[in-house]
């Protein structure tokens, strides 16, 4: 087992990388101080991997909340079935939530540990490979609106993050490919060698070699940790994390939540973003097209839905939260493994990449 640590001061945390790691009982309760104990996953999930949650926690007083499965879910209205249990159960505020499942669970569960009683601990318990190597590390929770992704939110840390490379065996090839896109990005925005590393072993990720998905989570956790430490409630840095995102965002709101999965609409963001890039003069036809060849070797889209034309696009990416004053700001790519921070850009260069890129 690897443990990487998120320094941040008094709530700083762990993030134990590992396999069978479920079956640990010591890992996961050396985190929980009370008594009271609520597991929020969903119905997919729950089948799985409930029970061995369940296991390690027979010395507590422990209520579920199992969700419907969909990002179409991850609403304030499904919010408010963790609200209703946590008060129905009488939860203090000493009770710990523990969130085992994607993203999607880690951002509701967090979210619901943030607000009630104005904070209560909580654990991640990632499932899903995007999970494993993003949502589940930083503290970013929330719900979407139909007006735009993850609109609403907070940031509030875990007491700890376990992610057991076993849980993955389950994963549909489909979702560990969309996990893929989020571990590329972190390659383009910060770490250019194991961008390399990645096109060179991405066969290797995508036929579940142990050894390699292991090595990626290990670097994607690690470079996520030095990001959130470095800048935890996004001023700076940490808005590199959106590489792709503004577009992704609109891609996934624009055709209806759940249609597209986050990862492959960030991976054809991030292509939008390097064309955008290649526009400004920074990346070259070459490191565009390398770009798109690792997202395609990943089996993840590389080009936006035709029912999106640009006014479309430019109207849900001014919903965006890196936006000031209602004006679009992206992060970009210098080379790859440097991106920019948050920039305004020309409209007819943005609009350029909109009607353009991935068009003909
Ligand atoms: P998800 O949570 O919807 O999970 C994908 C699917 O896989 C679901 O059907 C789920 O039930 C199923 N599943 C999960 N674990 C499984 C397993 N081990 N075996 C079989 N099936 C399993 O999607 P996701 O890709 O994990 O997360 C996407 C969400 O994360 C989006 O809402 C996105 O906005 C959010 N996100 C948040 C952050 C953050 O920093 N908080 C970062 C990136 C993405
Ligand atoms: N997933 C982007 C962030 O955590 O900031």
């Amino acid at each position: 087992m690897k443990v990487l640590q998120v320094e941040l001061g008094e709530r700083s945390y762990p993030i134990y990388i590992g396999s069978d790691l479920l079956s640990q009982p010591t890992l996961l309760i050396q985190h929980i101080k009370a008594k009271q104990v609520l597991v929020v996953t969903n119905s997919t999930i729950a089948p799985l991997y409930l029970e061995s949650v369940l296991q390690q926690l027979s010395d507590y007083s422990v209520e579920t909340v199992i969700l419907p499965d969909g990002e179409q879910y991850k609403t304030l209205e499904y919010v408010t079935q963790i609200f209703d249990k946590l008060l129905a159960q009488k939860f203090s505020r000493n009770s710990t939530l523990i969130a085992l499942g994607g993203g999607v669970i880690g951002d509701m569960g967090g979210f619901a540990a943030a607000c009630y009683q104005r904070g209560i601990a909580f654990i991640q318990i990632p499932t899903t490979l995007l999970a494993q190597v993003d949502s589940s590390v930083g503290g970013k929770t929330g719900v979407n609106h139909p007006l735009g992704k993850n609109m609403i939110g907070a940031f509030y840390q875990p007491q700890c993050v376990l992610a057991d490379a076993n849980v993955l065996d389950t994963l549909d090839d489909r979702q560990l490919s969309a996990g893929l896109a989020e571990v590329i990005k972190y390659g383009l925005i910060r770490d250019a060698e194991f961008f390399v590393w990645l096109e060179d072993n991405m066969p290797a990720l995508l036929a579940r070699d142990k050894a390699a998905l292991a090595y990626a989570i290990e670097q994607s956790c690690l470079n996520k940790a030095q990001v959130v430490a470095e800048d935890e409630t996004e001023t700076g840095v940490r808005a590199t994390l959106n590489l792709g995102h503004t577009f992704g965002h609109a891609i996934e709101t624009g055709s209806g939540y759940g249609n597209y999965l986050h990862g492959e609409a960030v991976a054809i963001g991030t292509c939008q973003a390097a064309d955008l890039s290649r526009r400004k003069g920074w990346l070259t036809d070459a490191d565009v097209n390398r770009i798109i060849a690792l997202f395609e070797q990943a089996n993840l889209p590389t080009t936006p839905p035709e029912a999106l034309d640009s006014n479309r696009f430019l109207e849900l990416m001014s919903v965006d939260k890196k936006n000031i004053d209602g004006q679009i700001r992206l992060i970009l790519l210098e080379k790859i493994g440097l991106a920019t921070l948050p920039i305004y850009v020309a409209q007819d260069l943005l609009e350029m990449t909109l009607k353009t890129y991935g068009r003909e």
